[in-house]
């Protein structure tokens, strides 16, 4: 086993069914999940549900439902989309568990024997939407003068009795972090937001609820749950076995933390904060990714523009929505999708570019050598070449995919997909196959070689259709420390291994017409 790598997403309310945006999220997780894998890491890849909170309890009234029924039934939405995007979690963590539970009374136990929680009274501003207190100062005007957060929610006048935290003494501390380790917070532009943030002032924060009971009880404090993201934020240690000294203990320090953009602060301001108080070690980066509209424009119930995830994912195939979001939005900014994009970009780089290179090789050697694999034949300084050049393309996406550069990695890749295209054009081995059959040969076992570095390589974000190519070929997934190896070429073609027919594994995407997203 590796090096440990410790993988979370964010953990989504159940107080609805899951969108695009949750699917886009888990499926950029994943795809790091995998490379890590890959590369032998011990992973461990966290995601689920956050249950608690006000929020869940008003959605629960709305639908006149018990809170604990909407969270199970709603949860299971979550764990189905997962399911249904190969999102290959090895956890799937509900906060409603008695683990977890156990896990947020000895984070808030620690808290307190560091002297950082005290009582006193809550006066001020709530956003039940954002489960957010915000100072005065932080409100924007809204339509008709209504106040509202900074992320333009409502809010409301709360008043009652809590524990706060002792934030104002972690302002130092967290300043000294952001400046002693640089990648704690990214992309560098949200971590500037969050330095600017604590620059201003920290004022305590208040970490229970007394006017409603849906929470973790805060131990030996009657009446009083947790302020729901103490729990929240809580749910990456419960993962690790926290607070029992068990063999998961190894997975932390979370290696990442990826989470959408509108709650960094509470990963990188409180999160980091509880822990220093509770002396537990801090995370090594959290990354706040852009947000996923849809033709430029917010998803919301009211524009009617929200999707089920499932919906595109039986539309398109699992594997062309992956590649769609990895691939077009530059990870870090917001991005945009629709039917029309999703479709033009796979077609033009799954289906015409990598697609069609894999089909009209294997087929043309099933046809012809009747799917015996190429002999050394004939090579030239071009074959060389095209190995060198998919094998720099394929170190690109790794390095891009270490850096989180996930936009950038899948182009990468794509470069030694065009390389081979251009090379099969040149070479054209159907022409060869009666002028020159030894040439030809060596032209296919080139690109044969050529495609299995490019189906290993991306792997990670086409997990199903890369398989089935390396399938074809008889190629291991796993063989991926020995990506460049020459040597498995020769021992496929000794073990006498045959290329069937193939189907196509990218099939070409048409527009459809009921659905619109
Ligand atoms: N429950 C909190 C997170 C607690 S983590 C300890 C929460 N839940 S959420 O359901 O509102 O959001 C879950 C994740 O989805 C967040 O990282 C959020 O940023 C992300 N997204 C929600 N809408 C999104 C888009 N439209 N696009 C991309 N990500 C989005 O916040």
């Amino acid at each position: 086993m590796g090096d440990p790598f410790y993988i979370t997403t964010a953990i989504s309310y159940p107080n609805g069914r899951p969108h695009i945006g949750h699917a886009y999220e888990a499926i950029a997780a994943d795809a790091l999940a995998r490379f890590q894998r890959q590369r032998g890491r011990d992973v461990r890849f966290q995601t689920g549900t956050d249950e608690h909170g006000l929020k869940m309890v008003q959605a629960a009234r709305e639908a006149g439902k018990r809170v604990e029924d909407l969270a199970a039934e709603m949860s299971s939405h979550f764990k189905a989309m997962c399911d249904a995007l190969d999102i290959s979690y090895d956890r799937f963590i509900r906060t409603t568990e008695p683990a977890h539970h156990r896990a947020s009374q000895a984070i808030w136990e620690a808290m307190a024997a560091a002297g950082d929680l005290y009582l006193d009274r809550y006066e001020g501003w709530y956003s039940v939407r954002d489960e957010a207190f915000y100072d005065e100062k932080e409100l924007v005007v809204g339509e008709g003068g209504a106040k509202l957060s900074p992320q333009g929610t409502p809010v409301e006048w709360t008043a009652e009795e809590t524990w706060f935290f002792r934030l104002s003494k972690y302002q130092q501390p967290l300043l000294d972090l952001y400046a002693s380790q640089p990648d704690f917070i990214r992309p560098e532009s949200r971590r500037n937001e969050v330095v600017r943030f604590v620059e201003g002032g920290l004022s305590d924060l208040s970490v229970s609820r007394t006017s409603f009971h849906w929470g973790v009880p805060v131990p030996g404090s009657d009446g009083h749950v947790m302020y729901v993201w103490v729990d929240a934020l809580t749910n990456y240690l419960t993962g690790t076995g926290y607070p029992d000294t068990t063999g998961d203990n190894r997975y932390w320090p979370a290696d990442l933390h990826l989470i959408g953009k509108d709650i960094v602060r509470f990963h990188a301001v409180y999160w980091p904060a509880f822990l220093m108080s509770a002396k537990i070690a801090l995370p090594k980066t959290v990354f706040g990714h852009g947000f996923l509209l849809h033709r430029g424009e917010k998803m919301s119930k009211s524009l009617g523009n929200v999707v089920d995830p499932s919906e595109l994912a039986d539309a398109f195939g699992i594997d062309a929505l992956r590649y769609f979001l990895l691939r077009e939005v530059s990870f870090g900014q917001d991005g945009s999708y629709s039917a029309e994009a999703i479709v033009t970009r796979v077609n033009a780089e799954l289906a015409n570019a990598f697609g069609n290179l894999a089909q009209r090789t294997l087929s043309f050697i099933a046809k012809n050598l009747d799917g015996e694999f190429p002999k050394s034949g004939k090579p030239e300084d071009a074959d060389g070449i095209l190995i060198e050049e998919v094998i720099v393309a394929a170190a690109a996406m790794k390095a891009a995919f270490e850096d989180l550069a996930l936009s950038q990695g899948v182009e990468a890749w794509l470069r030694g997909v065009f390389a081979c295209n251009q090379y099969i054009d040149a070479r054209a081995p159907w022409a060869l196959r009666k002028t020159d059959p030894d040439r030809m040969h060596a032209v296919l076992r080139t690109l044969v070689r050529a495609i299995r570095i490019l189906a290993i390589t991306i792997l990670p974000v086409v997990p199903t259709a890369a398989a089935k190519v390396l399938d074809q070929i008889g190629a291991d997934a796993r063989d991926h420390a020995a990506i460049d190896d020459d040597g498995w070429y020769e021992a496929q073609a000794a073990s006498g291994f045959r290329i069937a027919p193939p189907t196509p594994v990218f099939p070409r995407l048409e527009l459809p017409a009921e659905v619109n997203p």
